[in-house]
């Protein structure tokens, strides 16, 4: 398919953006497993989460999903059944990843597959520890790639310490070191998103945390509970970032997830210079949330590198195109990760935006953005990854001219009504 963009005047209203992706694959995977039934609210009905769903109905639970909200029959992790198909991930790094340290444990043999990105992602990252603890995965490349087939074994907790900070990793080890026996830990180099960890206590598990370290106790049971999943901040940065670069613009976004393993693009806004306000925050809830209400804003460059990275590495590509609209230089450090994004992030963002005339280059490990620049509309292409179309179309509405996209589905992929509502927010006279 391909979406032809024009330019954009003003973007003003208000806005709900769908529900958190992490926040819903956790609440769907974790009532599976779990004993009873898990209601959830504000579920994302994005492919991802849906591919969830689909898998674990494979595996034999009973999942009722009418848009936004979701009951899941869980029956504990035993009450899992072999699926008689292979399991097909679509697109979703997360599905795989943490259905792998699911299946960890269970006495059947699961294969696993998923799209052509998903085919050139690397899963060693999660195989490897997984075998170590006792799991038997075989795959393409010894388990680095997909199909994989794994076969549960008894594993044994580990203290594991990763190179990577991941939460697919993390979460993976816990959710196998949940089941097996002893303690398992697991310590990242830099703290990346918990929402396992905050959404297993809501589950009536224990966790202990102590700096980078996440540690459990294996045998411990997940009872079903109900979930509310606040709005996406991976999703609302594509509109933070539309309502500063784009002129006399005002966008409020109403409960957006706010927990502060991923509030680094609200930081390196404001740094920048970007004018937010927060309203309605409510900090008491297992996952923080508020109203955000930006306004057309002058940026400045800025840096961005070490700890903040896990914090905002889905937003690096939008948060790009801000620092091309930005005064000076603009300069993304230690972000290696984006090379195994949905696609090699640090490559399609600096092409595509190169293409609309933005004076962008690659680094190893990031990126160096000049600004301020004057874009223009271009032939432009998402190449499937969801996070790249939604940037481009935001990038054309301040373009000089029409824009091309090629393959705008792919945003469906975490936000089906993005251009819906970037329409409903638009003034183009
Ligand atoms: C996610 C973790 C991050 C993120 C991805 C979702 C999660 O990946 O990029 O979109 O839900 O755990 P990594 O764990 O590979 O950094």
């Amino acid at each position: 398919m391909e979406k032809q963009l024009t330019p954009i005047k003003s973007l003003n209203g208000s806005i709900k953006v769908p529900g958190d992706k992490s926040i819903s694959h956790r609440a769907v995977m974790f009532g599976s497993i779990a004993e009873g039934t898990t209601t959830i609210n504000g579920f994302l009905p994005g492919e991802d989460c849906l591919s969830t769903i689909s898998c674990f109905k494979k595996l034999g639970v009973k999942i009722e999903q009418i848009n936004e909200q979701v009951t899941v029959e869980g029956k504990g992790i035993s009450g899992l059944q072999p699926s008689k198909e292979e399991l097909y991930v679509g697109n979703s790094g997360t599905t795989i990843r943490l259905m792998l340290g699911i299946l960890a444990n269970t006495p059947f043999t699961t294969v696993l597959t998923g799209d052509d990105s998903i085919a050139k992602r690397p899963m060693n990252r999660v195989t490897q520890p997984l075998k170590e603890m006792g799991a038997i995965i075989d795959g393409k490349e010894e388990g680095n790639k997909v199909p994989l087939k794994i076969t549960g074994g008894s594993t044994k907790g580990i203290d594991y310490h990763s190179k990577i900070a991941s939460a697919q990793v993390k979460s993976a080890i816990l959710l196998a070191g949940l089941q097996g026996e002893g303690i398992t830990s697991v310590t990242e180099p830099a703290k990346s998103r918990d929402h396992s960890e905050r959404m297993l206590e809501a589950f009536g598990c224990s966790v202990d945390q102590k700096g980078l370290t996440v540690s459990l106790n294996a045998g411990q049971e997940l009872k079903g509970t109900h979930i509310e999943v606040p709005g996406d901040i991976s999703s609302a940065a594509f509109f933070l970032v539309a309502g500063a670069i784009i002129p006399e613009s005002t966008i409020s976004l109403k409960k957006v997830g706010l927990n502060p393993t991923r509030t680094g693009i609200l930081d390196v806004l404001e740094n920048m210079g970007a004018k937010i306000q927060f309203e309605n925050v409510n900090s008491e809830s297992s996952e923080p949330y508020g109203d955000l209400v930006i306004q057309t804003s002058k940026l400045k460059g800025t840096i961005i590198k070490g700890d903040l990275i896990p914090r905002l590495i889905d937003e690096i590509p939008i948060i790009a195109l801000a620092a091309t609209q930005a005064e000076g230089k603009t300069i993304i450090q230690d972000a290696h990760e984006l090379r195994v994004k949905e696609t090699d992030r640090i490559k399609t963002v600096v092409d595509e935006l190169s293409k609309m005339g933005a004076n962008i280059e690659a680094t190893d490990d990031g990126m160096i953005i000049h600004g301020k620049t004057s874009l223009k509309g271009a032939q432009v292409d998402s190449y499937g990854d969801h996070r790249i179309g939604m940037m481009l179309s935001i990038a054309s509405c301040i373009a000089k001219g029409e824009t091309k996209l090629m393959n705008p589905e792919a945003v469906a992929v975490s936000y089906p009504s993005f251009f819906d509502q970037l329409k409903s927010l638009a003034n183009h006279n």
